[in-house]
């Protein structure tokens, strides 16, 4: 979650969550680095992007400090973002939900309202070759700073991914 002032809703069509375990690793990356690349391609100003946690327990907290390390060295800035929660009313709020991993996904299925009509999804799946066995950004919680190097890496090939379904996308629907 970034913290600002309110601006008008965006459509849930343009809107999308990167969702982990504990918003404080993976979906900060991911968030930071899809508005790096949204706003390199001139989309960022149509698009309402935010992550968060199944998990409660870093909520308001700011990212581990491996992965504003990590991720400030390839450029993308994530002092500003707090942990949050995922909701119920993000089914409404976002046609996208992105997660990290099998679990993440699996935890997301349990919430998700029947009436949802957007993608829930594993974002590596927009990256993915035909015969791609692992689909996930695996958690790097517990290990050392090369995971959030391999996150940062499988991040950024699967998010330019995203954002090409998602520009089509957009185009499709005369939204763009
Ligand atoms: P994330 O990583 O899901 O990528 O934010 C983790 C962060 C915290 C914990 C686990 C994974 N934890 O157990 O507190």
């Amino acid at each position: 979650m970034i913290v600002r002032f309110r601006a008008p809703p965006v459509p849930p069509e343009r809107s999308v969550l990167f969702v982990c375990l504990g918003n404080i690793c993976r979906s900060p990356l991911a968030e930071a680095v899809f508005r790096k690349r949204a706003q390199d391609a001139g989309l960022a100003q149509h698009l309402h992007i935010d992550s968060a946690g199944t998990g409660n327990w870093h909520v308001g907290r700011p990212p581990d400090r491996r992965a504003q390390v990590a991720g400030q060295r390839r450029g993308y800035d994530l002092s500003k973002l707090r942990g949050r929660q995922v909701a119920p009313e993000d089914f409404a709020r976002f046609h996208w939900i992105l997660a990290m991993d099998q679990g993440n996904l699996d935890d997301l299925r349990g919430l998700q309202p029947a009436n949802f009509a957007g993608h829930l999804g594993l974002l590596r799946a927009f990256a993915a070759k035909s015969d791609a066995a692992d689909l996930e950004v695996p958690d790097p919680y517990y290990g050392g700073p090369e995971g959030f190097e391999l996150v940062l890496d499988l991040i950024e090939h699967a998010t330019d991914h995203f954002l090409d379904h998602l520009h089509a996308d957009l185009r499709r629907r005369g939204q763009l």
